[in-house]
């Protein structure tokens, strides 16, 4: 048994994510977590609210709350929806907590202590009609790259290109709209990042398995010098974690706060002490995960993540956990995903575009959406979500394929034997291809799942679902019921016992149908199947069952055509 600590990448706390951010990070680490628990591997699955920065102070203004307030409620309403889309946290945290303010805080202190971390004046956009500075977000303008109207200070949505508040053509206030603006200088906290960059360098080398995608925006970050430049860690912000603390080894901090990209991968640390505060144990409790000293050092820790977040938890989480000289738990595995577009273009939050959580669970359960965003989880390249194609893969892969031969094949024992698992009849030449078969197919699927390719794990499951399927329609129980019931039996007997069988290997992705299967099948305790020819007799002749309600129902083509519309947005 191994210890796996998970972490998926924290959701902003500004809005309710779009299945795009889904899919992209929370959902394939919450296959992996149930996946490894599901195995017998003691796991740890964390994630948080990002509720820091400019995006939260806007998004709180915008509704006409003080930031604390709208935190606490959207942190709620991200809670629910995750609990809505089944995803089984240990814990799921808030970036602002007591715990993130003093790891935060500890962890600059020692990096200031170490030397690197340096007090440096510069020039930054003030604006007079708002009476402060506007870093990041708080300014807008046109973009010196593309000519876009309304990029913002740290971004160009348009191009991606990574801006400064003072490279801006035309900059104007994002809170005020005031052009009164003026460059003055003020002073902020720096992290000597280039004095890591062997230190940094030689442990990305040393990560042979990772992902092609994952290491190849680490090594441009790199070796670009773009992403290991010194960089600014502080802002003039009031919502946040305070620079200027007891024992901070710099002085004039009063008024900043740390940039949120600084305090944020810290709370996933944060986030398991907080787990155990809410659990009553100790320090030690959480320590075990974290300090290769105290136990860590077994851990195996996987990240999920979008590819914009990849120079993030490559070089500066690593930066600020390797400077701090104390042996904290370094990422062992960085599973990254590209983008999930919408029907032809991009999921958009101010038009309104695309499908959002919790817009998804009023039309339809958690299980459909599951199965189709991590059946099309975009791994290799970019994917794209498109009505027809979730209509097809739900009718055809969820109904036809699975539910179907549950529905069938309980309803036909139901009626020929009763709602008891037949006995008589043996196993023949038919049944053991089924199980030479399906022994190689669960080990393929295993070896995808620990592998995390999640799309050939969905297509290796929905071959097993099919074979399944082709068994019952070759052996064809129905038609030999009346000449030979004893193989009618042996058969019927065979398909009932598929049922745990594939709710066990079904379970990471479609946990809710995998628990009415189970529940139906009274076989509530079947887990992993280890050696499967005994779990495919698992369940003995008399065992009783009822026929489940429908798992899957279809989706017609007029609800297609009206979601269609209706998520079409606004332009
Ligand atoms: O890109 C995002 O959505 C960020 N909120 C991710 C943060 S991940 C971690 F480092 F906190
Ligand atoms: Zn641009």
């Amino acid at each position: 048994m191994a210890r796996i600590l998970i972490t998926s990448a924290l959701p902003y706390i500004n809005g309710i994510k779009h299945l795009g951010n889904l899919v992209g990070s929370q959902l394939p680490a919450d296959l992996y977590a149930r996946y490894m628990r599901a195995r017998g591997h003691e796991v740890m699955f964390i994630c948080a609210t990002d509720e820091h920065g400019t995006p939260a102070e806007l998004a709180a203004a915008k509704a006409g709350q003080p930031v604390a307030d709208y935190c606490a409620e959207m942190h709620g309403v991200q809670a629910g929806l995750a609990r809505g889309f089944r995803l089984s946290f240990d814990h799921f945290g808030r970036s602002s907590s007591a715990r993130n303010h003093a790891l935060t805080q500890h962890l600059a202190q020692r990096l200031g202590e170490a030397g690197l971390i340096e007090v440096v004046a510069e020039k930054q956009v003030y604006s007079l009609a708002d009476g402060r500075f506007l870093p990041d977000r708080y300014i807008e303008g046109t973009c010196p790259n593309c000519g876009y109207d309304r990029a913002r200070g740290d971004q160009c949505e348009n191009c991606t290109k990574q801006l400064d508040p003072t490279d801006l053509i035309d900059p104007r206030s994002a809170i005020s709209g005031s052009t009164d603006l003026e460059v003055r200088e003020t002073r902020h906290l720096y992290l000597r990042q280039k004095s890591l960059r062997g230190a940094i360098s030689a442990w990305i080398d040393s990560q042979a398995d990772w992902p092609i995608l994952t290491t190849s925006i680490a090594k441009k970050w790199l070796n670009d010098g773009e992403g290991l430049q010194d960089r600014g860690i502080t802002r003039d912000l009031d919502w946040g974690v305070p620079a200027q603390f007891e024992g901070a080894p710099w002085q004039g901090m009063e008024g900043k706060v740390f940039y949120v990209w600084f305090d944020a991968p810290i709370e996933y640390i944060s986030a398991t002490a907080e787990w155990a505060d809410v659990h009553g144990l100790g320090e030690e409790a959480w320590r075990r995960w974290w300090r290769t000293d105290e136990g860590a050092a077994d851990v195996r820790y996987v990240q999920f993540m979008g590819k914009d977040n990849v120079p993030f938890h490559t070089l500066s989480f690593p930066a600020t956990l390797m400077g701090s000289d104390e042996p904290w738990k370094l990422v062992d595995y960085v599973k990254s995903f590209n983008y999930l577009n919408y029907d032809g273009g991009q999921f958009s939050t101010s038009q309104g575009r695309g499908v959002f959580m919790d817009q998804a669970l009023s039309i339809l359960p958690a299980d459909y959406w599951r199965w189709w965003l991590l059946s099309h989880a975009p791994e290799s390249g970019d994917s794209e979500f498109t009505w027809e194609n979730f209509q097809a893969s739900v009718n055809k892969d969820l109904a036809d394929v699975l539910g179907n031969f549950v529905s069938r094949i309980t309803k036909f024992c139901r009626a020929k034997f009763g709602e008891a698992v037949p006995a008589g009849g043996a196993w023949g030449p038919r049944e053991e291809a089924l199980l030479t078969d399906l022994s190689a197919r669960v080990a393929a699927y295993a070896a995808h799942m620990e592998a995390i390719e999640v799309r050939k794990a969905a297509a290796e499951l929905r071959a097993i679902w099919a074979a399944g399927n082709e068994y019952l329609q070759s052996a064809a129980p129905w038609a030999a019921f009346k000449d030979d019931p004893e193989q009618a039996a042996a058969t019927t007997r065979l398909a009932i016992n598929l049922i745990p069988f594939y709710a066990a290997l079904s379970a990471p992705f479609i946990p809710d149908a995998a628990g009415e299967m189970l529940a139906a099948m009274r076989a509530e305790g079947a887990g992993w199947p280890g050696d499967v020819r005994a779990t495919l007799s698992a369940l003995p002749p008399g065992h009783g069952f009822t026929v489940p309600e429908v798992l899957f129902r279809k989706i017609a083509d007029e609800e297609r055509a009206e979601w269609q519309a209706r998520f079409a947005g606004r332009r």
